[in-house]
C-alpha cells in the first residue's frame, strides 16, 4: 500500500450519507420532527471527503453548513423525500451510511390551510413512513451498508437486531441516555458492530473524531471482505 492510499483511503469511492431529522408536515405552519441536529452525519461527510471520497450528503432540515466544497449536498424535507434521494444515488455508491433520524410516522392527511383551533381535543391520525434502510438492505449488491441506532436502553441488543433485520454490514449504536452522547451535543459515545458481530466501543470524543474512527473501521471491514 503506498503513501497516498494510507492518507486518502477513500479515493475513488462514492460515499452516500444521510443526516439530520426529517420533517412531516401537517399544515403550512406545523410539522412533526425529532431532536436530531445533523452533526454526526455532517461530521461523517466531512471526514469521508477528507479521506478522498466522493461524497453525496442527503440532509434533512438543519442549520449546519458544509465546509468542504467537494461534498454534494441534497436538501430534503420528509422521510419520503429522503427515500427517493437515497434510492436515486444508491446504485452508484460504494459506501452508504444512514445517520439520519427518519420519522417513523407521518400525519395521514396534510392540510393546505392552517388548522384553526376548536373546543376540545384534536386527534391526529398517523401512518408509517417507509423504512429507508430496510429497503436499501433488500436492494444491496456490492454496497457497504451502514446504519445507526439511537437507543435509550439495551443498545447492543437492539443494535444487533437492526443489523441483522436490515441486512447491514455494520451498525453504529448510540446510547442517547448516556452522558456525552446523542443529539445536540458536539461529542458522542458510540459502539460499532460489524456483521460478524465484532463489537468496538469507541471512547467519548468530538463528533469529528468519532467520524474518523467510524470511517477507519468501515475501511478495515471492507478490506477484510475483499481479502
Ligand atoms: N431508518 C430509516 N428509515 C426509517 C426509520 C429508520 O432508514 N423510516 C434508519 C435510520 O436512518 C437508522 C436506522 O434505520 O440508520 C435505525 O433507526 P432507528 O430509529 O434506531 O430504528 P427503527 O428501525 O426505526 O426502530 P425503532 O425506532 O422502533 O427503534
Ligand atoms: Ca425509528
Amino acid at each position: 500500500e503506498n503513501h497516498q492510499n494510507r492518507l486518502k483511503p477513500l479515493v475513488g469511492k462514492n460515499i452516500l450519507i444521510s443526516a439530520g431529522p426529517t420533517r412531516e408536515v401537517i399544515d403550512p405552519v406545523r410539522f412533526f420532527s425529532n431532536r436530531s441536529s445533523g452533526k454526526m452525519g455532517f461530521a461523517l461527510a466531512e471526514a469521508a471527503a477528507e479521506a478522498g471520497g466522493d461524497v453525496t450528503l442527503v440532509a434533512g432540515p438543519c442549520s449546519l453548513s458544509i465546509k468542504n466544497p467537494a461534498i454534494k449536498r441534497i436538501d430534503i424535507v420528509s422521510a419520503q423525500d429522503m427515500y427517493e434521494a437515497m434510492h436515486h444515488h444508491f446504485d452508484t455508491s460504494d459506501i452508504v451510511i444512514k445517520a439520519a433520524a427518519v420519522a417513523d410516522y407521518r400525519p395521514k392527511v396534510t392540510y393546505d390551510n392552517k388548522m384553526k383551533k376548536q373546543p376540545g381535543e384534536w386527534h391526529v391520525e398517523m401512518e408509517r413512513t417507509k423504512d429507508i434502510l430496510l429497503s436499501l438492505g433488500e436492494k444491496k449488491t456490492t454496497q457497504y451498508l451502514v446504519g445507526f441506532a439511537a437507543e435509550t436502553s439495551m443498545p447492543i441488543e437492539y443494535g444487533i437486531d437492526k443489523l441483522v433485520r436490515k441486512n447491514l454490514d455494520s451498525i453504529i449504536v448510540n446510547n442517547v441516555a448516556e452522558e456525552g452522547a446523542g443529539f445536540e451535543g458536539d461529542t458522542n459515545v458510540v459502539t460499532y458492530i460489524n456483521k460478524h458481530q465484532q463489537i468496538e466501543e469507541l471512547e467519548m470524543n468530538t463528533k469529528a473524531e468519532v467520524a474518523k474512527h467510524i470511517l477507519n473501521l468501515i475501511y478495515r471491514d471492507m478490506k477484510d471482505e475483499v481479502n
